[in-house]
């Protein structure tokens, strides 16, 4: 029987209340234990789509054409701050080829529109038009001719601080003695660094092509949640949801980006209602790095007091949070792992928004904990410097056997495991060796490790699970795949279950028209989400085929199993190809559907890992290579090794960027971003790529889900640059007190 149940789910971070429809069956579903057997899950499977995208077959959002499609182009602020005092918009709706212009005063449904009149930062939409051509558009945006009043602004964080200028209440979070720093411990130490902004640069930029038929919206578009953005746009131009199509077939990457309709969703389609046309709206790729968004700046300050045998009396984290203009965004949860990476007698922390006339920071693969993590986890190793202890020693034991701050236990926790390995691997015990050798290179060599802390969160969802009379099993996802492989894991789990080899198994998904609901792919929760959905939808497809199969061969259903594509009776006399049977289904199919449970409330679910690196410094050109990374997470179990090995080695990458070389540059004097280009701005490419081993302890979770896997999106990224800047710390003795690690920072830190 169906049911209704409302629980809490967490995102990133966030607690929100969530309504879950699923049936009973799917709550008695026994997960798979640690010793399932399993045929498929757990083997490296290269992805379902890898030939498509390898080709070019696939077909992003901006690969889509329809026919009669405009072109879409945003005018953006060229001031920080100003009011547009004069837009001619007659002049643009006249010029050759444009069919709509939308001003900053004209309503897009309901809610704030996204064009303004008194723009907060430089990028910030004015207005949109939209021509039969691209370059037509381009043109008719020149006699927008803006003029626009520019006022004073603040790009930056310290006298943002002093003016008080916050986008809402600095937080605090204390657990235990807010003051123990001042009294406790034998030992003490303090940290301060600045960490930049840090774009996120996906492969495809924002972009959505819309087209609006009488009552029926169609949207393409380039995002990490196909339902969300439906819920978005039904409700903003209200339309049933049912009246709003939303495709993501393939997307290039978001990293936290695009988990809204964003000002390219709702443009397109007001651009289309108006032109009664479909609508094109691609981010030039200027505009991505100018406008797409941004991990949050930081300044912050790190204190922890310590008894001489490590025992944390004190864990204190404060934090000035650059959130850019108006509202800002969600709050990253910059001090999380000061006051949940470790056992800490108490924590204290202070968050404090400061408001900036920048775009309002998005959210960015493990925002706040990326950030969190750099800072905190160098003070961890200056306090085991200070205590004379090994660092990684200093980690075990500072080790949390429960979740302090929840007052929960941990569904599951290996983290002890993931020390151990990246010890193992690294040979870490030589560290000091390799620091103290001579190279014959001239290069400083150093080792250093960082924990990483992140959620094990997972959202209500549905799939359904359908066999033909061909025998193959079409998987219908309510999820996209956002470059992750999560459509190739939701092949292999329906293949498990159903006992049928991979290729008779095809997935469907990034499409709101079933509506298959499933959740927007962010905080590490898709797996989580969807495999326990497709597996309980696998297994009602499948005692439905037995069920039938009972009929036609005269044996209790129970006595039959459905393995290796043959339907076997306990007593070995029925052994037959699981066709004979579908072949009997003429036209129709056999479907079940299946959704996952609420979360377990009773328990704290996290993911766990550590890094070490291996870095290189060249004390003359003050260049840092970081030469190795190994990585060891513990995300429960790993359903395919192959897309969750490159999870770990993409998040290390980007890791790597943020510490060595990407940053957002805002001109003090005009507010406006130097290096919105990937010219100036610089993310790492194969000759910056590391060699990488990545291992994961694989021991299922099975309160995360009926699998026992966890999310694997944002674990990689956090603990990278922190393990950098601890190896530079070694390998040269001193400490960057900003990120990146530049040759500038470099050579200043080594002066
Ligand atoms: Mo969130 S950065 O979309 O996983």
């Amino acid at each position: 029987m169906k049911q209704i149940r409302k629980g809490k789910v967490v995102y990133e971070g966030f607690e929100f209340e969530i309504t879950a429809v699923f049936d009973e069956a799917d709550e008695r579903l026994p997960a798979w234990e640690a010793d399932a057997e399993l045929a498929i899950v757990g083997n490296p499977v290269p992805r379902i789509d890898g030939a498509k995208r390898v080709t070019g077959a696939a077909r992003f959002t901006v690969d889509v054409q329809l026919p009669r499609m405009l072109h879409a182009a945003v005018l953006r602020s060229p001031v920080a701050n100003g009011t547009v005092e004069g837009l001619d918009l007659e002049a643009a709706r006249r010029a050759p080829g444009v069919r709509a212009v939308i001003g900053p005063d004209e309503a897009i449904g309901e809610g704030a529109s996204p064009l303004t009149r008194t723009p907060e930062f430089v990028g910030e939409p004015i207005a949109v038009l939209a021509a039969e051509t691209l370059p037509q558009a381009r043109a008719a945006l020149a006699l927008l001719a803006p003029r626009i009043d520019a006022l004073p602004f603040e790009v930056d964080l310290e006298s943002g601080l002093r003016a008080q200028r916050f986008t809402s209440d600095p937080v605090e979070s204390v657990r235990g003695e807010p003051n123990a720093y001042a009294s406790g411990g034998d030992v003490r130490v303090e940290l301060e660094l600045a960490t930049q902004f840090h774009i996120q640069s996906p492969l495809e930029p924002h972009a959505a092509v819309a087209d609006w038929q009488q009552d029926e919206l169609t949207v393409w578009i380039s995002t990490q949640g196909v339902f969300g953005v439906r819920s978005e746009l039904a409700q903003r131009f209200g339309l049933p949801a049912a009246g709003v199509r939303v495709i993501a077939e393939f997307i290039g990457g978001g990293f936290g980006s695009k988990v809204d309709a964003g000002t390219e969703g709702i443009l397109a389609a007001e651009l289309s209602r108006r032109a009664r046309r479909p609508v094109s709206l691609i981010f030039t790729r200027h505009e991505e790095l100018l406008a797409g968004g941004h991990r949050a700046s930081t300044r912050q300050r790190i204190r922890l007091a310590a008894r001489r045998d490590g025992t944390l009396v004190a864990s204190e984290f404060d934090a000035l949070i650059g959130m850019g203009a108006r509202g800002g965004g969600l709050m990253p949860m910059v001090h999380a792992p000061a006051v949940s990476a470790y056992r800490s007698e108490n924590a204290h922390a202070m968050r404090f928004p400061v408001k900036l006339n920048l775009r309002p920071v998005n959210a960015f693969r493990a925002p706040g904990f990326v950030e969190g993590t750099t800072g905190y986890e160098q003070a961890i190793d200056e306090l085991a410097a200070a205590l004379e202890l090994d660092p990684l020693e200093l980690r075990r034991r500072a080790h949390a056997d429960r979740d302090q701050g929840a007052d929960k236990p941990y569904s599951a926790k290996s983290l002890l495991a993931c020390y151990e390995r990246a010890a193992e691997l690294s040979q870490w015990e030589q560290r000091d060796r390799l620091r103290d050798g001579a190279h014959e290179d001239g290069l400083l060599r150093g080792l250093g490790c960082a924990t990483q802390l992140w959620f094990g969160s997972s959202q209500p969802c549905a799939a359904t699970v359908s066999i033909g009379a061909d025998g193959i099993v079409t998987v219908v996802t309510g999820a996209q795949d956002i470059g992750t492989g999560a459509f190739t894991i939701a092949q292999m789990v329906a293949a498990e279950e159903l006992g049928l080899p991979l290729d008779r198994v095809r997935v469907v998904g990034g499409d709101t028209r079933p509506n298959v609901h499933g959740p927007t792919s962010g905080g590490s929760i898709t797996t989580a989400s969807i495999t326990p959905a497709v597996r309980a939808a696998a297994a009602s497809a499948r005692r439905a085929l037995l069920d039938l199969a009972g009929q036609s061969f005269e044996i209790a259903p129970e006595d039959l199993v459905l393995r290796d594509g043959r339907i076997r009776s306990a007593d070995h006399a029925l052994d037959a190809d699981y066709t004979d049977l579908t072949r009997t289904f003429g036209n129709m199919a056999v479907t079940g559907e299946g959704a996952r449970t609420l979360p377990s409330q009773d328990y704290s679910v996290q993911t766990w890992g550590c890094q070490i690196a291996q870095v290189a410094v060249d004390p003359g050109l003050g260049r840092v290579i970081v030469e190795h990374v190994w990585a060891v997470h513990d995300v429960g179990r790993i359903i395919n090794p192959l897309t969750a090995s490159s999870q770990a080695e993409g998040g290390i990458l980007q890791g790597v960027g943020y510490a060595l070389m990407e940053e957002r540059v805002i001109d003090p004097t005009t507010g406006a971003p130097t290096n919105a280009s990937l010219d100036d701005y610089k993310v790492p490419t194969m000759a910056d790529t590391p060699a990488m081993t990545v291992e994961f302890i694989n021991l299922p979770d099975p309160i995360a889900s009926n699998t026992g896997a966890k999310g694997l999106g944002e674990p990689p990224i956090i603990p990278t640059a922190a393990a950098i800047a601890n190896a530079f710390a070694h390998a040269t003795g001193r400490r960057a007190t900003a990120l990146p690690l530049t040759p500038a920072r470099v050579l200043e830190a080594l002066a």
